[in-house]
Parts: structure tokens; sequence; C-alpha cells
């Protein structure tokens, strides 16, 4: 059963209670999980991500003046936003910068909020990989789309909400995480051409196969800055290559340049080059029903981003091969690594009979190993950004 009608119902009442009135508006963007196509999308590259049936729902009314007021459920805390005027990112951030950021990036378009109260709820995991910021980006424009009564284009509403995660949250993320929470569709993953913006979705319905997705519950810090050091990394290998972006090499050229680039650029490269490879095709196996060749591009995503470009970690790796270990023959065709590393998640694909018990077993086994209880859950292909009230 799906999440969210549990979810709005609980955020109309909330919000009951918090601001004495009714929402007169609500909306929600989803979280997501990468299938495949991992550091590529900043590449220029391929991406294969789907939308996840969790969300970050938005109630909001009309306030008194003249700013907006928040509230986070998650957080258990306030916040007031500005919505009129010029706004410079303050130094700190907040979870109140990327609605801020959002809000102002959209007023910049010609997309006037007017004060409102709002009461933000998110089931998508806060910091967990799986794009909380994203969907609280989405979410934001989706309802100052409402409240403005114009809507974006589609593609033009994720450029906007990342560029406001990069200018309010000071992260230089891809486009891949802004696109999925704006035009995930139901049952659906999407192949993405980060250059050309062109979009392939892929069913991904098949009553027999799940989505496992296990939150190792840590994250490590220098997330934000090991992440811009390999998008460096990257525009110098490009260079030294002679390339527009690591996109248009390949391995011929790769091998070519090796001792130009040295062991660091060239196996940052060499993750790119075989990675956006690896998104194309399992784009096509999973159109083919091939769990079997899905299951080892995963597990050979996971090597070249845990070996070459060096962004996984021990509990990422240890949760990939206690999966392993559990075998084919047990139900689990591939696991990886999914989203910017350093913590955070795993994906893998499961038979669907036997997601519970594969999930049980990681549990344990990842518990004995580290102390630390990870979340798990099954999930499927969900709807983008919707509005909802
Ligand atoms: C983060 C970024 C994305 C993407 C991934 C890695 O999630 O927000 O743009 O670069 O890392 O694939």
């Amino acid at each position: 059963m799906s999440l969210l009608p549990q979810l709005i119902e609980q955020i109309k009442e909330e919000f009951q209670n918090r601001y004495e009135a009714v929402p007169s508006w609500v909306v929600a963007a989803p979280g997501r999980v990468n299938l495949i196509g991992e550091h590529t999308d900043y590449n220029d590259g391929f991406v294969l991500p789907m939308a996840i049936d969790r969300y970050t729902v938005i109630a909001a009314a009309p306030a008194e003046g003249p700013k907006a007021n928040l509230f986070s459920v998650n957080k258990n805390e306030s916040a007031e936003i500005i919505i009129d005027g010029i706004v410079n990112p303050d130094e700190k951030v907040e979870w109140s910068s990327y609605v801020q950021g959002t809000v102002s990036c959209c007023r910049e378009e010609g997309f006037i909020s007017r004060p409102f109260n709002a009461l933000i709820h998110s089931t998508v995991p806060l910091g967990g990989g799986l794009s909380s910021s994203a969907s609280l980006e989405v979410a934001t424009a989706t309802l100052v789309e409402r409240i403005s009564g114009k809507k974006f284009e589609p593609v033009a509403k994720a450029l906007l909400c990342q560029k406001a995660e990069h200018l309010f949250a000071k992260m230089p993320c891809g486009i891949m995480d802004q696109f999925i929470a704006t035009m995930g569709v139901e049952g659906q993953a999407m192949l993405l051409d980060c250059r050309s913006k062109k979009m392939r979705m892929v069913p991904l319905t098949d009553a027999n196969i799940a989505i496992l997705i296990v939150n190792s519950n840590v994250q490590h810090e220098l997330t934000g800055s090991n992440y811009a050091e390999r998008r460096d990394q990257c525009r110098q290998a490009a260079e030294i290559l002679g390339v527009p972006s690591l996109r248009d090499a390949n391995l011929l050229r790769l091998e070519k340049a090796k001792d130009a680039l040295g062991d660091v650029l060239y196996r940052r490269a060499k993750h790119v080059i075989t990675e956006n490879f690896r998104a194309g095709a399992l784009a096509d196996m999973l159109a083919l029903a091939d769990w079997e060749s899905c299951g080892r591009h995963m597990y050979a995503s996971h090597e070249s981003l845990r070996d070459d470009y060096e962004v996984s970690c021990d509990e990422l790796d240890l949760l990939v091969n206690i999966a392993k270990s559990i075998g084919m023959e047990e139900g689990v065709y591939g696991s990886r690594m999914t989203g910017g590393g350093f913590g955070g998640c795993t994906v893998s694909l499961v038979r669907a009979g036997r997601a519970v018990a594969i999930g049980e077993a990681i549990k344990t086994r990842y518990m004995e190993k580290t102390g630390i209880e990870p979340t798990v859950f099954s999930t499927k292909p969900s709807q983008g950004a919707m509005v909802i009230l």
C-alpha cells in the first residue's frame, strides 16, 4: 500500500493543530533511488533513477504578511523565510535554506508567492542519500506554482531547483535528483541523458521483482567537499583527454592518455566512462527482464565506485557484500551503493517473494558487524511531484 494517502491525512491534521485553519494547498514531491549511473550526471552522462514512494508533503494556507512561516515536523522547528526582494544565501545551511532558496529562485522567474503558513512533513529519510533535499526543493517549487497560479515547464522547474541547491545549500549537485523528483512516473524508471535532457522511461512493474533499499544509517563527514573534489577531478581529466566532458571520452582514448592522466584521474575517468555504458545497458536489461545481467551491472557499478571513484565506505561495502553472499539462488540479483556515497543507502534488485527475508538477513548481519541498526524497506517506481489540493 502506498504510504502517501496516510501522510496526507496526517499532515492536514498537523496543519490544523498548528495554525488553527485548514490548509488551502497541499503538494508533494518524492525522494529517489538511483538504480545505476552514479556520478555521471555532472559529466553530461546517463543516469537511471526512479522516484520512490517516500514523499515530502507541504500543506499551506495564506497568512498575514510580510513573510512565510514554516514548521518542519521532522525537525520540530519553525523558521521564517522572506518572500519578496532579493535574498542573499546565508552562510549556514539550515533545512529552511532549501525552501528559501527555491522560493527566491522562483521569484526571479516571476513566480511570486504571497505570505503563507506552511507545515512540512517528509517520509524521505533526511540526509540518507535518497534526495530528501531535492524532494523539499521540488515540493516547494510546486507549492509556489500552486500559490502563483502559474506552471513551470518541467525541465525548467528541475533546473531551477538545482540552482537553489547550488546557491542556497552550497552543494554543486548534478541534475538527476531534481529531474526525477519533478518528472518521475509510477511504474517506470527514467533513463536520462543529462546532456540533451532527453528521457526514456523504462517500465519496472514485474510483480516478481522488488527494489530493496537498505539505509546504512551512517553519513561520513566531508561528503560535500569530496563531491566538489570529484567534480573537479572529472573536469581536469576531460581537459587532459581533450574532450568537452567525460561523456565524450572512451576507453581507447583513456588508455592512450593513461600516463598523462596519472593514477587518480585515470581511475576517476574510467569509472565515468564505464558507468555511462552500464546505465544504458541496465535500462536495456530491465526492459528485457534479464535480472541476472542487471545484477551483474549493479555489482560492477559498486566495484567501480569503490575502487576507481572511491566514494564508497566500509558500511556500504559490507551491505553489498552481505547481499552478494545471500546470492542469486536465494533471490538477490544485484546490489550497489546509491547516491553520492560516503554513507547513505544501497539499492538491491531482489525476488519479490524473498524481499522480507533478505531484508531481515542483511539487517541481522550488518548489526552483528557494526552495531548499527540499518533501515530496510522495499519500494516501487512512484509518481513525481504532484498537487494534492
Ligand atoms: C548526489 C547529487 C546528484 C548525483 C549523485 C551521484 O545525489 O545530488 O546530482 O551527482 O550525487 O550520482
